[in-house]
């Protein structure tokens, strides 16, 4: 809990720019909900675990840290959404499906941020990808605002998105691989050479499906999980060690350990400043739109 407390104290004291404590970031905010945003937010992942952590613990600290604007994710987040929202905080709800995101709307959640197949991490078990899923939420979530995640990298991405009903989108992948991302060298580069088939799925068979970069880890993990007799989670448990994926964002063994990543590591070839980077997306994404609503030839002069 203390740890939580004081990354969040470090973070407000290095800027006073927009902050989240997972690689998101979301772009071209255009619903008055979103661009009324506080500028600093925390995410809550609710995971299964043998040892769960004390969630509603956690949530107390963001709130009592003025923490206004909470991206929560994962399993049964009732009780913490309610938390947050009787700490008038804005609540952004990641999720996979539509069933999800209607639930979280019900539980009050403000937007929601709509999470494709594609995605880095935590996929579900629907396996329905952002061109189908995006539509869905346009046509069923009454209007509640929603980002779109997993799969963007790029303008063309973000015109895409905007296209089919988001605000904006959230990228994870993509921003691992900027200057600034706080890891080794050579799990940029390892991005940077990586193609959109070079991404393993993992713990289907205990309904935690996970997407991670494939190394000899992972797919060590996924060849266990197939021949495992017993379906006992813990065969495949060490191999799953966080320990060991952070060892290889800190020392850059590839093959340390098991970490995330999304297939939009086929469309990323290079390491640029997370300024170049977002400006170069608005830049494409309004080229993109440009070149797009130029298709259109008014009816008077055909
Ligand atoms: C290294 C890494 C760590 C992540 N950790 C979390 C997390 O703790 N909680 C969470 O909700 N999402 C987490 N995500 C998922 C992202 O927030 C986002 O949903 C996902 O990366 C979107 O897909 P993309 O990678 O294709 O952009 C993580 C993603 C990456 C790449």
């Amino acid at each position: 809990m203390e740890d939580l407390r004081k990354e969040i104290r470090r973070c407000k004291a290095m800027t006073k720019n927009p902050v989240c404590f997972t690689p998101m970031v979301s772009l071209a905010p255009r619903s008055k909900l979103l661009t009324l945003l506080p500028k600093f937010g925390v995410n809550l992942t609710i995971l299964p675990a043998l040892v769960p952590p004390d969630y509603a613990a956690y949530a107390r600290v963001i709130v009592e840290e003025g923490i206004r604007i909470v991206e929560t994710a994962g399993n049964n987040p009732g009780p913490v959404i309610k938390t947050f929202k009787d700490a008038n905080c804005i609540v952004l709800h990641k999720c996979t499906t539509i069933r999800h995101s209607l639930s979280a709307i019900k539980l009050g959640v403000d937007f929601l941020s709509i999470d494709g197949f594609e995605c880095a991490g935590h996929v579900g078990e629907s396996d329905i990808t952002n061109f189908i899923l995006l539509g869905r939420a346009r046509q069923s979530l009454n209007g509640v605002p929603f980002i779109a995640s997993g799969g963007f990298a790029d303008g063309h991405g973000l015109a895409a998105a905007l296209s089919l009903g988001a605000e904006g989108i959230n990228m994870g992948t993509r921003f691992m691989c900027t200057v600034e991302a706080p890891i080794h060298l050579k799990v940029k580069q390892a991005i940077v050479d990586a193609q959109e088939t070079d991404t393993e799925l993992v713990l289907r068979r205990w309904h935690n499906t996970t997407r991670l970069f494939k190394n000899k880890v992972s797919k060590e993990a996924a060849k266990v999980e197939k021949e495992s007799q017993s379906g006992r989670f813990e065969e495949v448990a060490p191999l799953m060690s966080g320990k060991r994926g952070r060892e290889v964002f800190i020392l850059g063994y590839i093959d340390f350990g098991v970490w995330t990543a999304g297939q939009v590591i086929g469309l990323i070839h290079d390491i640029p400043t997370c300024d170049d980077l977002v400006k170069r997306i608005e830049r494409e994404a309004e080229e993109t739109l440009s070149r797009t609503a130029s298709l259109m030839i008014p009816r008077q002069r055909l």
